[in-house]
């Protein structure tokens, strides 16, 4: 039998990002549409004693880190419960969260003080006007509070994820970075990928690696670090101006990392997904619901996990789009 969460291609889970909601209080418009999306049903929702035992076989199975993703993960109202579950597992995994940083400000002291480690924080523009017509609601202020409020909190390093696009903010991504190098954040400029829910991606209308980093060497002097220290992250990252400070790219479409890979998946739902672009997911809310051993489910997660393909295969001509969106996988 299998053992651990391996693959075909000598890949292993270590990192579990677990979506605890599909819902957002924002609409990116390269993620939702202005109405929202049919959200899942409460019923088909793990609870949190659920989500916690299947949080729980992960990490025997070799998981080290939990990454709580959304939707918008601060509107599961039960959230730091979560976490604080979460950290009371053995051996305890390190707990990261990926928000868009609305409410943030509230609830980064009460998170960290329940296990959570360290945040990445969503804001692709620091020009208001440009962050409202981007997310559809005039909050820019309630994120950088929320940055903020991590810092203070201890959730560090904070990191800022901002996705390139033309036109949007691709002019900006300069004044971006010292933004953050101001305040101490780490910034990681995204490639943008075809997971949104309108199906509008184009590959020609993507803002590239290449281009970000042609774009911020106008104003600061890059250095790449050393590959071999990048391990299985997405994000390649440049000394800015020599340094301690640094800046990343994550080129998911121009230089995909899936070799690399140590992600599995978890959905609001209870759906297991092997990667963000799988087009299959192992079910375990059913048969937990129906009685389901730890075994029997730690079963169905390594028979998810094997049958991982070998990348994304976003350039390949027989590539389909997920049908389920971005803000119900988590990124
Ligand atoms: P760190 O541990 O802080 O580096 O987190 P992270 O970058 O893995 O997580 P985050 O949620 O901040 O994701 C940043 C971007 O990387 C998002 O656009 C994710 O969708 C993307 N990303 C994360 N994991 C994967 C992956 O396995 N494959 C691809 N293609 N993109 C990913
Ligand atoms: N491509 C790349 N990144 C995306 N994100 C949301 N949609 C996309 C996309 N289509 C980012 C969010 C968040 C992270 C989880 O993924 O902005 O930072
Ligand atoms: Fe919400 Fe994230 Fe989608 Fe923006 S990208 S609408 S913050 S789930």
């Amino acid at each position: 039998g299998l053992t651990g969460l391996a693959d075909q291609f000598g890949r292993v889970a270590r990192d579990l990002r677990v979506s605890v909601t599909d819902r957002c209080n924002l609409r990116c418009t390269y993620c939702m549409p202005a109405e929202g999306l049919p959200w899942m049903p409460k019923p088909d929702m793990l609870t949190d004693d659920e989500l916690v035992r299947i949080v729980g076989l992960f990490v025997r199975d070799g998981i080290t880190q939990v990454r709580l993703t959304g939707g918008e993960p601060l509107l599961r109202r039960s959230l730091v419960d979560v976490v604080a579950a979460i950290s009371a597992l053995r051996p305890r995994p390190k707990i990261a969260m990926t928000t868009n940083g609305v409410g943030l400000d509230r609830l980064a002291r009460p998170l960290a003080a329940a296990g959570l480690d360290r945040v990445n924080v969503s804001l692709d523009t620091i020009d208001s006007e440009t962050f409202t017509r981007l997310t559809r609601r005039d909050r820019l202020s309630d994120v950088e509070a929320g940055l903020k409020a991590a810092a203070d909190a201890g959730l560090t390093p904070v990191k800022v994820n901002a996705v390139a696009m033309r036109g949007v903010n691709d002019a900006d991504v300069a004044d971006v970075l010292a933004w953050c190098l101001d305040r101490g954040y780490e910034l990681r400029f995204i490639e943008q990928m075809p997971l949104d829910a309108q199906h509008a991606w184009e590959r020609s209308d993507m803002v590239s690696a290449a281009e970000i980093r042609e774009r911020l060497s106008e104003r600061f002097t890059l250095t790449p670090l050393p590959a071999a220290d990048r391990g299985s992250a997405p994000a390649e990252r440049f000394l800015v101006d020599g340094g301690p400070a640094t800046v990343g790219i994550i080129a998911s479409v121009s230089q995909p990392f899936c070799a690399a890979c140590d992600r599995t998946r978890l959905t609001a739902d209870g759906q297991v997904r092997n990667c963000l672009f799988s087009t299959t997911e192992t079910d375990l809310r059913g048969p937990m619901r129906d009685g389901a051993t730890d075994d029997e489910l730690l079963g169905l997660m390594r028979g998810e996990m094997w049958r991982k393909r070998r990348g994304h295969g976003i350039d390949a001509p027989d590539f389909v789009q997920p049908d389920r969106p971005m803000s119900a996988i988590g990124g």
